[in-house]
């Protein structure tokens, strides 16, 4: 008899950014970051995960798709050297089925929802409640994967073990502290970037100067931002949030040869907030970019329909997204076209 496991987890988009690894293979990161989960409703992944059947080999089959993934078989296989004595079914082969809520194509990142789906799928397999090790287990896929285990505000502790058994998210604040988040996303290039979040922040730490001088600033930055977070203080996460999206594409440029994931969309996107705060005459919204020219305006709801009104008129702009907070990565029932997908695949 197989085990048969699904579960669903969102992206969360980070106000101070990961950008640079201690560890290349257990991706140990160079400093703490903070994020918002976003709300599984609006973006998620939705993984089935079936252990014990005879499979000979690993199937993977993403968006209805099968096929290899060396990303998905690398993190198997560090998850399995950390499981397998435990728990010895895990070393046996599994079939994967992940998809997505959202189009890929969109350009929203979606290794850190899948990679928290996976390792919560896996937990579920195993009984594993403990969030922190849930955790872990998603950073073995993707760094940032490491925080969308928790809901609502989540930090990612670097830590100091080699072994990064210290390198886990921790939740800073529930969705109920502050429901009223919003992020409003502009999708400005649906195309799949051309360097990897992985690569560019290896070159970024192989060769630029100017990555030191973030890493000495963004400690301090991820404290300020867990306070302003606690008391619900906008206009210091805001600033904060703008001036880390700002440092990190500075370090990129200054990666040599030069990683560029703004494009002139994105620019004139900065312009916009912060005329838009000019003129409220308070920072009401903040911007952010992950490794892309896509951009997160991070507001609040009574905001949030004046935001995407203000982005739909930048040229370039092809489709506005609202995501609020949401609760993290959780197990589910197996849907049920998957069951159905499943009887054919194991028969
Ligand atoms: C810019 O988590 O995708 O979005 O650990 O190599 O898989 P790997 O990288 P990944 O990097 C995310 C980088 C970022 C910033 C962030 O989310 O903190």
């Amino acid at each position: 008899m197989e085990t048969i496991v699904s579960s669903v987890a969102p992206p969360n988009i980070a106000l101070i950014k990961y950008w640079g690894k201690r560890d290349d293979l257990l991706k140990l990161p160079l400093n703490d970051s903070v994020s918002i989960t976003l709300d599984e409703k609006t973006l998620a992944s939705t993984t089935t995960l079936v252990l014990g059947a005879k499979l000979g080999k690993d199937r993977f089959i993403l968006n209805g798709k099968e096929g290899p993934d060396s990303h998905i078989a690398e993190a198997l296989l560090l998850i399995r050297r950390r499981l397998g004595k435990k728990y010895p079914l895990i070393k046996k082969p599994v079939l994967l089925l992940s998809s997505n809520n959202f189009p890929t194509a969109a350009g929203i990142a979606s290794s850190a929802s899948g990679f928290a789906a996976l390792a919560q799928a896996v937990a579920a397999a195993f009984g594993i409640k403990d969030k922190k090790e849930i955790s872990i287990l998603a950073r073995l896929g993707s760094g940032s994967a490491s925080r969308s285990v928790f809901g609502g505000f989540a930090r990612w502790k670097a830590g100091r073990n080699k072994d990064g058994n210290d390198s886990h998210a921790v939740q800073i604040a529930p969705r109920s502290k502050w429901p009223e988040v919003v992020d409003v996303i502009a999708i400005t290039n649906p195309e799949r970037k051309k360097v990897s979040s992985k690569d560019g922040m290896e070159r970024t730490m192989r060769t630029s100067d100017l990555c030191h001088c973030r890493l000495g600033i963004v400690g301090k930055r991820a404290d300020a931002v867990t306070r302003a977070i606690r008391s619900r203080d906008f206009s210091t996460m805001a600033t904060l949030t703008m001036r880390d999206s700002n440092a990190m594409h500075a370090t990129m440029l200054d990666t040599w040869p030069p990683v560029m994931y703004m494009n002139d969309i994105s620019r004139a996107i900065v312009y916009a907030v912060h005329e838009y705060n000019e003129k409220s005459g308070q920072t009401k919204a903040a911007y952010t970019f992950d490794a892309g020219p896509n951009a997160h305006i991070i507001t609040t709801r009574k905001e949030a329909g004046k935001i995407a009104r203000m982005l739909k008129k930048i040229p370039g702009v092809q489709r506005v997204i609202m995501a609020g907070v949401g609760e993290g990565s959780k197990a589910v029932e197996t849907p049920k076209k998957t069951k159905q997908l499943l009887k054919r695949l194991l028969s």
